[in-house]
């Protein structure tokens, strides 16, 4: 069945493709979450079946747990796993320092351990996550649901001394009813435009009672490969300072590209 593919899901796909090549039979693979993340559990899938890819997968949602199990990649906990080989994720934001927003999807909790005990971390993404300052995607703060308007005020009244440029804060929802994540907990996602200090941010956030974990990943990411409607791939590698280039090219009949949902 032919399929026509946006750009955008172009440039998630041939990020995704590209990043498998990190990939190693014996592997523990830390699987993200959201669209991008999706099309590499997809490409992973594929590779099991055709290539008889060996790998575990840690997933890092219920979401992306079912679609591993239905691509056939066999998934364990990460408590089985203790200590992953690589993880592999999507992000909202990535700047220069390939530090992070993530938690768009609302998984940044289970994100940020999986890929904290990673020996490395790879994330794919569109060009349109590429920023200068982190901020203008609104940073997602994951909180216990116990007096979560208390903690909202506290992080409120927090940022008067933070170097940003809004300081909104609002409870995300899922229709009528606030979002719960896997875990149980909200998200606030805080509405800052400019994040002039990610890394303070991050461990100022983390200390007001309530709040479970941020979705700003400092010094945790090592790779970085953006992917173009057009094919085009650009890897860069923080640790080994490079930049290298590719190009996917596609072919639309493949089954990889049937009845993708995020
Ligand atoms: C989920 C995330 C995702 O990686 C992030 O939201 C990017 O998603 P997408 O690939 O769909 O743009 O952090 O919590």
């Amino acid at each position: 069945m032919a399929t026509q593919l946006s750009p955008i899901d172009k440039a998630k796909f041939v990020a995704a493709k590209q990043a498998t090549q990190y990939v190693e039979d014996g592997m523990k693979v830390g699987l993200g979450t959201g669209s991008t993340a999706a099309w590499l559990v997809k490409c992973l899938g594929e590779m099991v079946e055709k290539e008889g890819l060996k790998i575990k997968g840690i997933p890092t949602s219920s979401r992306t747990a079912a679609l591993a199990r239905d691509v056939g990649i066999e998934v364990i906990s990460l408590d089985e796993a203790k200590w992953l080989d690589l993880t592999i994720d999507g992000a909202d934001e990535f700047d220069g320092n390939l530090n992070l927003i993530k938690g768009g999807g609302g998984s940044l909790l289970q994100e940020k351990i999986v890929a904290t005990v990673s020996d490395q971390m790879i994330v794919i993404a569109d060009a349109a996550k590429s920023v200068e300052t982190l901020g203008n995607f609104p940073l997602p703060i994951e909180v216990v649901p116990f007096g979560w308007q208390t903690t909202k005020t506290l992080l409120e009244e927090t940022l008067i001394g933070m170097d940003v440029l809004g300081r909104k804060v609002t409870l995300r929802m899922n229709g009528d009813a606030p979002f719960y994540t896997d875990e149980g907990n909200h998200i606030l996602d805080m509405h800052l435009n400019r994040i002039g200090n990610a890394r303070k941010m991050s461990l100022v956030i983390n200390q007001i009672p309530g709040v479970v974990e941020n979705g700003l990943f400092i010094d945790i990411c090592d790779i970085v490969v953006i992917g173009y409607g057009d094919g085009r791939v650009e890897t860069r590698d923080i640790n080994e300072g490079s930049v290298e280039e590719n190009r996917h090219d596609f072919v639309e009949t493949e089954n990889l590209f049937a009845d993708l949902s995020d």
